[in-house]
């Protein structure tokens, strides 16, 4: 009995000791696949998709015509030809209205999409096309984690490949869960990656197309006080050697005193919170009267509430693409053109020739997603 007693003693010793040791992280989370909400320990896998399958317990896939506050052309879907997961990867795939409703439609059709509709703002649930007002040409994916996934504070990696092809603009970001503070973008966003798939846009002399990625916070007290460039930051490849040819980690590092991008573990950029956002943005001085809205939240407001995952490929636009930079093939549009869209598509010989897009197999223009991690602080 004894000799028991004294080896259960070693057994439960030897166990103690075998424990990680864990240190509490600030991380929070929620959503329908997390099993806690708090406690994890510090550097803990808290989200994980490798794409083995396309698993809709993580992601949603958005439904709407609207392109935001950009007007962009991208009809967002949940098709399996506009995202479907192979080989471990998913890849979000751009293709054409027309190919499915044909091309007349475009000017003359209507799209209804109220059953499913995720976002009704800006025409999203229900678009006319006419002769100048063209219908979304192109239907792509935004896939999210809104009420699967939600979380404050921990590092996001995310192993990307990015498209290539004129006009593409693909994004892996963040949005916050409850907007707290307010709508856009009073509650903040979270730009890990964006880009432009255009291989050789360039202006002032840089390549500002599939060689550039840049990184931004999003924050103001309304939309035309956004205090973004404040907190942007972009990188570039070596010459001929764009973020489109090779899987590259894009990674965010978000903790209460600052929020760091990083590519490949090299860093983009840090934004150090100091005393908060409303001191960063200026905007006491800049604009005098205006409230704070992020008085009563903690010194990171807005970033100290949760966010969930977004990623997409959205097309085009009237604010993404400038009018000034140089493309080979020009731009067709002006981005004060009230008909974008169908001067957009009027030229879709010199776009798609730059996505490979009738070239069998070809997968230059999707943006492939090997897997996406969230770790707590
Ligand atoms: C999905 O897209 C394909 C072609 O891109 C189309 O043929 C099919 O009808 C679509 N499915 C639905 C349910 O809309």
């Amino acid at each position: 009995m004894k000799l028991l007693v004294v080896n259960l003693l070693a057994l439960v010793a030897l166990t103690l000791a075998a424990q990680p040791r864990c240190d509490i992280s600030l991380t929070t989370a929620s959503g329908s696949a997390v099993s806690k909400n708090n406690g994890f320990c510090s550097g803990e896998l808290i989200f994980e998709d490798n794409f083995d399958k396309l698993d809709f317990k993580h992601w949603e896939h958005e439904s709407t015509l609207g392109g935001g506050g950009n007007w962009e052309f991208q009809w967002y879907t949940n098709n399996r030809s506009n995202s479907y997961t192979e080989n471990g990867v998913l890849h979000i795939r751009p293709t054409l209205t027309s190919e499915v409703y044909g091309e007349p439609f475009l000017s003359s059709g209507t799209i209804d999409i109220q059953g499913d509709c995720t976002n009704a703002a800006f025409y999203g649930c229900q678009r006319a096309g006419t002769p100048t007002n063209l219908l979304n040409p192109i239907r792509s994916a935004r896939l999210r984690t809104l009420n699967s996934f939600s979380f404050k504070y921990g590092r996001v990696e995310v192993k990307a490949k990015l498209p290539a092809g004129d006009w593409l603009w693909p994004a892996i970001w963040m949005l916050p869960t409850d907007s707290a503070y307010g709508s856009w973008p009073s509650s903040g966003e979270i730009d890990i990656m964006e880009s432009r798939g255009n291989r050789n846009l360039v202006q002032d002399g840089v390549n500002i197309g599939a060689e550039q990625v840049a990184s931004t916070l999003h924050f103001g007290p309304a939309t035309e006080f956004n205090a973004y460039e404040t907190a942007h930051y972009s990188r570039n490849t070596a010459p001929g050697q764009g973020y489109n040819l090779d899987f590259h980690r894009y990674q965010m590092e978000w903790t209460p005193d600052r929020i760091t991008f990083k590519i490949d573990d090299v860093e983009t950029g840090t934004v150090n919170i100091g005393s908060g956002f409303w001191d960063r943005g200026g905007f006491a001085a800049k604009y005098p009267g205006l409230a704070n809205p992020w008085k009563a939240g903690d010194k990171s407001a807005p970033f100290d509430q949760e966010f969930h995952l977004l990623l997409n490929l959205a097309v085009g636009g009237v604010s993404y693409f400038s009018d000034s930079a140089s493309n080979p093939n020009g731009k067709p549009w002006n981005n004060l053109s009230p008909t974008a869209p169908l001067e957009f598509w009027n030229a879709r010989n010199a776009w798609l020739n730059t996505w490979n897009y009738y070239v069998p197999g070809n997968t230059d223009s999707h943006l492939q997603v090997d897997y996406v991690r969230v770790y707590a602080l």
